[in-house]
């Protein structure tokens, strides 16, 4: 993480820039905003600013915002002075750090406000072959084209990508090409001269020139217009870039990663994306399988997410029910990882009790995931336990698993929807209850919790 102190080096900042270093942040300094700013502009570049309260901290917001650049601010000064640390967070700092510095908080500032949990969390079979791709890939200087649904992780296998490249303790930048507006895209990209156009008050480097000797990722790439692209094209290619508004252009080593969540090949037969460069962007090809086609990563997943949402909310860990689990298993996950993700999130908010139960997995209006329509409600019970066990293996998917895998999950939903009912479950499996005890028998040997009658079932 790059950290820029604002602020005198001596006493307590001088103390809490120790810590900052010991914990792996690569720290710059400057002594007042102009310095500061002067820095960012030069593409020095900066995860964070810590910026002493005494400093003009409404300014400092202002400068940033004006030139867009995007790094959140926390203020620290002496003591817990609440007027300073009001005043400070009313002028747009995003936390108030009590200086001297403690270790631990600043530890948690790091952690909170530049996220640095970019794990890469896998288990299915269908991520293992793209993981392994890209580990074949990542040491090369080769363009990756990184595609996949909304959600699926572009971005986090970016930058794993990054971190087993040779350029792993150089810059990672990202640049998203659909959230930057079209005319402030090229400065963005390729920096601009003071005098430039309007507005263009100085010198300031662009994120080309930021990521010189690291990876620059390229996020969205589809949403570029036409003349950045040929312009994107000649830096690939030349490696070189022109600032706007400059007289000679300078060169730059980067390694560039794009994303996708659109069809490229079809952008290039509607027109709006240029063959030449796509060829160029792809030289290899990552496409991240949605969340519906790796159905072990779901569970990998959902426990990783409950351990890490429990610590940053100082919650305690619950682990998730069985029951919790395959519902979650059986739920189509239409936004993919990120989706998941803020349900359990929610989820460790509401839970409550030792695991984290099925009551907690709620949609983000509150109602509850796996909650029976209308039409099922009017089923009499058994036929509804039998289509609702038969619609959740269905949702999974069953080509790809095996007989034996399919038929537990068969068993297991169906007997959750019997409240653990014996007699019912064997009738609407169409098995006798020997071979039912037999096959319980069998799960619960492997490890597996089996529901007990009148256990509650997973879904309502
Ligand atoms: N394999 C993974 N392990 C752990 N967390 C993951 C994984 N994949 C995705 N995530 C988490 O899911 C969320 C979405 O991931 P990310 O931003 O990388 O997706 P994306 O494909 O870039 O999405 P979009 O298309 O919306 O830009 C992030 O919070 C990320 O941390
Ligand atoms: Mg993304």
């Amino acid at each position: 993480m790059r950290l820029l102190i604002i602020g005198g080096l001596q006493g307590q900042i001088g103390a809490a820039t120790k810590i900052a270093m010991d914990r792996g942040a690569k720290v710059t300094h400057a002594t007042d905003i102009e310095q500061a700013m002067a820095s960012l502009r030069g593409g020095v570049g900066a995860d964070l600013v810590l910026c002493d309260v005494k400093c003009d901290i409404a300014q400092l917001v202002r400068a940033l915002a004006a030139e867009r650049i995007c790094t959140p601010v926390v203020a620290c000064g002496i003591g817990t002075d609440a007027r300073s640390a009001v005043d400070a967070i009313r002028a747009g700092a995003k936390e108030y750090l009590p200086l001297p510095p403690d270790p631990e908080l600043i530890a948690a500032v790091l952690s909170a406000v530049a996220d640095e949990s970019h794990q890469m969390v896998y288990e299915d079979e269908a991520m293992n072959a793209v993981i392994s791709l890209a580990d074949q890939v990542a040491g090369s200087e080769a363009s990756i084209l990184i595609t996949g649904e909304s959600g699926t992780g572009k971005e986090v296998m970016a930058r794993y990508i990054h971190r087993k490249s040779a350029r792993a303790d150089k810059p990672f930048i990202s640049v998203n090409c659909a959230a930057i507006p079209e005319n402030l895209l090229e400065s963005e990209l390729f920096g601009h001269e003071k005098g430039a156009f309007t507005g263009a008050i100085a010198r300031r480097v662009g994120k080309f020139e930021e990521a010189n000797g690291g990876t620059l990722l390229l996020d969205e790439i589809s949403e570029m217009d036409a003349r950045l692209q040929a312009k994107l094209l000649r830096a690939i290619q030349e490696r070189e870039i022109d600032r706007v508004g400059g007289t000679k252009p300078v060169k730059v080593d980067i390694r560039i990663i794009a994303t996708s969540n659109r069809d490229l090949a079809d952008a290039v037969k509607r027109g709006t994306f240029r063959e030449d460069l796509l060829y160029r962007l792809n030289v290899v090809n990552l496409r991240l399988p949605s969340l519906r086609e790796r159905p072990k990563d779901i569970l990998a997943l959902a426990r990783h997410f409950a351990h890490k949402y429990a610590e940053a909310n100082g919650a305690p860990f619950r682990p998730l029910a069985s029951v919790t689990e395959r519902l979650l298993i059986s739920h189509p996950w239409k936004g993919n990882v990120r989706e998941l993700e803020n349900t359990i999130h929610r989820a460790v908010l509401l839970a409550q009790g030792p695991e984290i139960a099925p009551e907690a997995i709620r949609l983000p209006d509150g109602t509850q995931v796996g909650a029976g329509n209308s039409v099922m409600s009017n089923m009499p019970a058994p036929v509804k336990a039998a289509v609702e066990a038969a619609s959740a293996i269905a949702t999974r998917g069953l080509v790809g698993r095996t007989v034996a895998d399919v038929e537990r999950d068969l068993i297991l939903d169906t007997l959750d929807h019997c409240l653990g009912n014996r007699t019912h479950a064997a009738n609407i499996l169409g098995i006798s209850i020997r071979t039912l005890r037999n096959k319980l028998r069998e799960y619960g040997q492997a490890g597996l919790a089996v529901p007990q009658p009148g256990e509650a079932r997973a879904a309502g």
